[in-house]
C-alpha cells in the first residue's frame, strides 16, 4: 500500500530546520534544533526536513541526532543530484527508525544554464542519482526546483524518470513564488493526468510565498491532488518564507467542509511550536500573522468585543484553545510556584527538566520582584535570556552601569567575559546604546556591520521588558541577537553580544562545494 491510498489523508512535511534555516540569519544550535525536532515529532508531523548534511559538519550532525531520537516521523536530509551528496544524506538519516534522501536538481531554464546540462544529460543526472539514493534508502523524494516554471513537457519527462527511477514522493516546488492557486492545481492535474506511474507516488507541493499566495498556492495543488504539503512553522524560510504549517492545518480543520482532507496534527501544539521557533530563529511573529499573530484573537472594536463576549463565533472562526492559547495571558506572579512554573512552561513549549527548573525559577522570582505581572511573554523572554542558553557562549555579559541624561557625553562602564576570562573597559557614545555598543566593540574586536537596531515593549506599562533585536553583517553572513530585560540599555548589551556568539557560530559553519546560493 503506497501513503497515496489514503486519499483523504494529507502530509504534513515540515522543513522549518532546513528551508526555514536559510532564512538570512535564522541560524539555530545544534540543541535548538533537537528540541524543535522533538516538538514537530510529538505534534505529529509526518516528515521532518531535519537539514541539509553536506552543507556543513553542524548540519550533518543535527540531522543524524535527531534521526537517532525519532519516535514516529519519517526524518529527511536533502542532497542536490550528486553521490556525494546523497551518500552524506545516507550516513545522516540511516539512523532513524523512518528514513528519507530528497534529492532536487532545478530543471527550468534558467537552472538548466547554471548547470550547463542539456536536457538529455540532466535527464540521465536524475536516473543515476535518484538510482543510487533508492539503492541507499526504500523512501526517496525528488524535486524538480523550480518545477513552476519548467515547461510542461520537460517537466513531464523528468517527473517520471525520477519515478522509473525509484522516487516515491514526487516535490513540485514552486521555489520563486511565483505560481498562483489556479495554476498550482493545473499542474498537478496536468502532471497526475501525463506521466505514467503517477498513481503511484506522493505528490508534493512545496511554495514559497514570493507573492503571498504561498498557502492558497499548497491548498490548491491538494485540491488537485497533491498529498503532501512543505511548510515551515510561522512560515519561516528565505525571502518572504514558505506555506506555514499553522495555516494549511487550520485551514483544513476550519474549512473541512469544502476541503475534506486531514492531517494528523495536535493542533493545540501549534501555538508552542510558533514561540519556540520565533525566539530560537530570532523571527519574531509579525502582530497580525494568521493564526499565530498576537492580534490573532485580539478583539478591539467595541462591537466586536461585545460580539464576541455574547458568542464567540460573531467574530472568531477557531477558538484560542484549537491552537494551544490561553484565553487569558495573564500568567503568574510571586506568589507562584514551581508546578504552576513548569506546567505553564510546557504549554509554552519548554519541557523543564529539574535543573533547568531550579534555575528558570530563580530567573522567574527575579522578574516576578521587579514586574507586578508576568505574562507569557515576559517568560518567553527569560526562556530566550536563560543562562541555560546563553552558559555555552563564548562572550557573556558580567556587568554594565551607563551614566547618562541631559549632560553628553554619555558612558558604558562594561564587563564581558570573554572565553572564561574577564575583561573591562569604559567608553563614551551618543547616548547610552551608542556607549555600550562602542564598549563592547572595544573588547570584541570584529568589523561586523550593525544593520538593524530594534526594542520592542513585550508588554504594557512602565515596568515592562524590553526586547531588543540586533541584526549584524559580516562578508555576507548574518546573524541576528535578542535578549529582554526590564532595563533596555542592558537588553541591547545582551542582544548586541547574542549576536556577536551567533556570528562566531556561523563562521565555523563551512559551505560544501559548489553553488547553493540558488536552493
Ligand atoms: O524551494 C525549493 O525549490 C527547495 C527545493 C530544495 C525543494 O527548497
Ligand atoms: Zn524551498
Amino acid at each position: 500500500m503506497t501513503e497515496n491510498s489514503h486519499q483523504d489523508r494529507v502530509l504534513i512535511f515540515d522543513t522549518t530546520l532546513r528551508d526555514g534555516e536559510q532564512s538570512p540569519g535564522a541560524t539555530m544550535t545544534h540543541d535548538e534544533k533537537l528540541e524543535i525536532a522533538a516538538m514537530l515529532d510529538e505534534m505529529g508531523v509526518d516528515i521532518i526536513e531535519a537539514g541539509f548534511p553536506i552543507a556543513s559538519e553542524g548540519d550533518f550532525e543535527a540531522v543524524r541526532d535527531i534521526a537517532k531520537n525519532s519516535r514516529n516521523a519519517v526524518i529527511c536530509g536533502l542532497a542536490r543530484a550528486q553521490f556525494p551528496d546523497i551518500d552524506r544524506a545516507w550516513e545522516a538519516v540511516q539512523h532513524a527508525a523512518r528514513p528519507r534522501i530528497h534529492t532536487f536538481i532545478g530543471t527550468s531554464p534558467l537552472h538548466r544554464d547554471i548547470t550547463k546540462l542539456t536536457q538529455d544529460e540532466m535527464v540521465e543526472r536524475i536516473e543515476a542519482t535518484v538510482a543510487h539514493a533508492r539503492n541507499l534508502c526504500d523512501n526517496v523524494q525528488w524535486s524538480p526546483m523550480d518545477a513552476t516554471r519548467t515547461e510542461h513537457d520537460y517537466l513531464c519527462r523528468v517527473v517520471e524518470t525520477a519515478i522509473k527511477a525509484g522516487a516515491t514522493t514526487i516535490n513540485i516546488p514552486d521555489t520563486v513564488g511565483y505560481t498562483a492557486p489556479r495554476e498550482s492545481a493545473k499542474l498537478i492535474e496536468m502532471l497526475l493526468e501525463r506521466v505514467p506511474g503517477a498513481d503511484q507516488i506522493v505528490f508534493a507541493t512545496h511554495c514559497h510565498n514570493d507573492l503571498g499566495m504561498a498557502t492558497a498556492n499548497a491548498l490548491a495543488a491538494v485540491e488537485a491532488g497533491a498529498r503532501q504539503i512543505e511548510c515551515t512553522i510561522n512560515g519561516l524560510g528565505e525571502r518572504a518564507g514558505n506555506t506555514a504549517l499553522e495555516e494549511v492545518v487550520m485551514a483544513l480543520k476550519v474549512r473541512n467542509d469544502i476541503m475534506p482532507f486531514q492531517t494528523g496534527i495536535d493542533t493545540t501544539r501549534i501555538m508552542g511550536l510558533s514561540r519556540k521557533v520565533a525566539t530560537v530563529s530570532g523571527f519574531p511573529v509579525q502582530f497580525n500573522k494568521a493564526i499565530v499573530g498576537k492580534n490573532a484573537f485580539a478583539h478591539e472594536s467595541g462591537i466586536h468585543q461585545d460580539g464576541v463576549l455574547k458568542n464567540a463565533e460573531t467574530f472568531e472562526i477557531m477558538r484560542p484553545a484549537d491552537i494551544g492559547l490561553n484565553a487569558t495571558n495573564l500568567v503568574m506572579g510571586k506568589h507562584s510556584g514551581r508546578a504552576a512554573l513548569r506546567s505553564k512552561m510546557k504549554e509554552l513549549g519548554y519541557d523543564l527538566g529539574d535543573n533547568q527548573l531550579k534555575d528558570v525559577f530563580v530567573r522567574f522570582k527575579a522578574l516576578a520582584d521587579r514586574k507586578k505581572e508576568v505574562y507569557d511573554d515576559d517568560l518567553l523572554a527569560l526562556m530566550r535570556d536563560s543562562d541555560l542558553d546563553a552558559e555555552h557562549d563564548r562572550i557573556q555579559v558580567k556587568f554594565l552601569r551607563v551614566i547618562c541624561g541631559t549632560e553628553a557625553p554619555q558612558s558604558a562602564d562594561l564587563i564581558l567575559s570573554i572565553d572564561g576570562v574577564e575583561h573591562r573597559v569604559t567608553a563614551q557614545g551618543d547616548g547610552p546604546v551608542d556607549a555600550t555598543f562602542a564598549a563592547v566593540k572595544e573588547l570584541v574586536e570584529h568589523h561586523a556591520h550593525l544593520e538593524l537596531y530594534q526594542v520592542h515593549a513585550v508588554t504594557g506599562g512602565t515596568d515592562a521588558q524590553a526586547t531588543v533585536s540586533v541584526r549584524l553583517s559580516e562578508d555576507g553572513k548574518i546573524a541576528t541577537g535578542q535578549a529582554s530585560d526590564t532595563d533596555t540599555v542592558v537588553a541591547s548589551a545582551k542582544a548586541y553580544v547574542n549576536a556577536l556568539n551567533r556570528l562566531m557560530v556561523r563562521r565555523e559553519k563551512t559551505k560544501p562545494e559548489g553553488n547553493l546560493a540558488a536552493i
